[in-house]
This record gives structure tokens, sequence and C-alpha cells, in this order.
């Protein structure tokens, strides 16, 4: 089975999403809309989350078909199927209204991996030859919210100049020190990383680096801009 397996990494993503979620909630409006959520993997970060607050309801989407069925499995265990959906397919074609209800919030622990092609361990991951090919595409895509990971070597500065173009400040973020998984340490990727990293274009350590889960805006209700504390949260300069 080909699906998504990094606990920590899920782990991190569940918890920050939950606590941006609830720090935010009056003007994320998450009560009264749904949220949609870019690679749904297992689910099993963001069903925590949904059984831990009630007035969630996420419509999640992923391309791999191994994911979505552990998902549904995972879904239905934690018994919230009634307000956490998943959907076999691409993002990009089907969130731009979920069942005509006007949708602001998009959440993801986007595909990330940098490589010269998409033949890796797990073609469902390239990000693009930087890594954040996915992020830029959810920016651009006209949320007033998003929350999603940020990983520290896949090219962050672009990501959060682009960000700052489109009209988005970093209102709050969450990091966390991650070592290497399966993903990241094969040999033409962790190459390609090295490679990326000497260019300038991101933090990595041997065997290690960092990702924030960072909700951004462009809703002028929610004030401040931490840009810069995250990009030194990701070890970059600024
Ligand atoms: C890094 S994993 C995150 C999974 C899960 N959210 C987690 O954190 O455990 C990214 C997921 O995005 C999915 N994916 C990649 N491109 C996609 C696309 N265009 N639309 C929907 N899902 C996509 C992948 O199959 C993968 O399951």
């Amino acid at each position: 089975m080909s699906c998504f397996d990094s606990a920590d990494e899920s782990a991190h993503y569940g918890f920050s999403v939950c606590m941006l979620l609830q720090q935010y909630r009056e003007q994320l409006g998450w009560e009264s809309a749904p949220v949609v959520e870019l690679g749904t993997g297992d689910a099993s970060a963001i069903a925590d989350v949904v059984a831990g607050l009630p007035g969630l309801r996420v419509h999640s989407y992923d391309i791999s078909a191994d994911s979505v069925q552990s998902a549904r499995a995972n879904i239905a265990e934690r018994g919230v199927s009634d307000r956490y959906t998943v959907e076999l397919g691409d993002f990009f074609d089907q969130a731009d209204a979920v069942g005509g209800e006007p949708v602001t919030t998009a959440i993801a622990n986007p595909p990330y991996i940098p490589a010269p092609d998409r033949d890796i361990l797990m073609p469902e991951l390239w990000g693009g030859v930087r890594g954040n090919d996915l992020t830029l595409q959810l920016l651009k895509a006209g949320y007033d919210n998003v929350i999603t990971a940020v990983a520290s070597y896949a090219d962050p500065v672009t990501t959060l100049s682009t960000a700052a173009d489109l009209g988005y400040r970093v209102v709050n973020f969450l990091a966390m020190g991650l070592d290497y998984g399966p993903y990241s340490r094969e040999p033409k990727v962790r190459e390609h990383i090295r490679r990326l990293v000497a260019e300038g274009r991101g933090w990595a350590g041997d065997d290690e680096y960092m990702v924030a889960v960072a909700l951004l805006t462009r809703d002028p209700a929610i004030p401040g801009d931490r840009a810069d504390q995250l990009l030194h949260a990701l070890q970059l300069e600024v």
C-alpha cells in the first residue's frame, strides 16, 4: 500500500491546525462554513481534530487511492464521517465550493519533496524541483485563509515572498524540528536537497530539517505579520 506515513509530521500538522483553528476561531468562522483540505493522507491527524472540535467540517481530497481507502476507514473508526469527508481526486479540480457553500479556509500538509522529477519513493509527494509547487498553487487558488505546512528545505523564502505579493500575511505558526523520514532520505532526494541548500534556497542539517505549520491570511480582520519570525524559525536569514 502506498500511503503517506510519517507519524511525527502528521501529529505536528494535526496539533498545529487544531491550535490555530482554536486561537482564531471567530475570525476564521469555521463553525459556520466548511474547511477544505489538500491531501488527506491516512486522515488520522485531522480526524482527531474534527473529533475534538464539534463545529468543524472538513472536505478533503487526495490523489492517492490507497490514502483515500485508509482515510475513510480511520475517519469511520473515529466516528466523524458526517463532518470529515474525503474524495479521490485533484484538490485543484474540485475544491472551489463545497455543495454550494463558499469556502474561505484551506488547510494542507502539502506534498513538498523537492526532486528533479516525479520518479521518487512516493510520486504523489513530489513538490516540483524546489518542493513548493503545490504550496504556491494553493496560495494562488484564492482562499482568504490558508493553514499550510512550510518545509525549511522547500524554498520557503520564495513561498513567503509570493504569498506577500498575493496579499497574504503570516498571522502565526508552530515550528518543529524533524528528522529525515524515508522520503527525504532517498539518495536522489537528499542529494537534491543538498544542492538547493547550497544555492541558498532553504535550510537542512545532515539528517534534519524544520517544518512550520502557518496560518496565512488576506483578511484585514486578522491582524499581524510574523513572516520574518517564521523564516528565522526555519533557520533562514531575512
Ligand atoms: C505530505 S502528505 C500529507 C497527508 C496528511 N495530510 C498528513 O499530514 O498526514 C500529502 C498528501 O497530498 C496528496 N496529494 C498530492 N497531490 C495532490 C493533489 N493535487 N490533490 C489532492 N491531494 C494531493 C498525496 O497523495 C499525500 O497523501
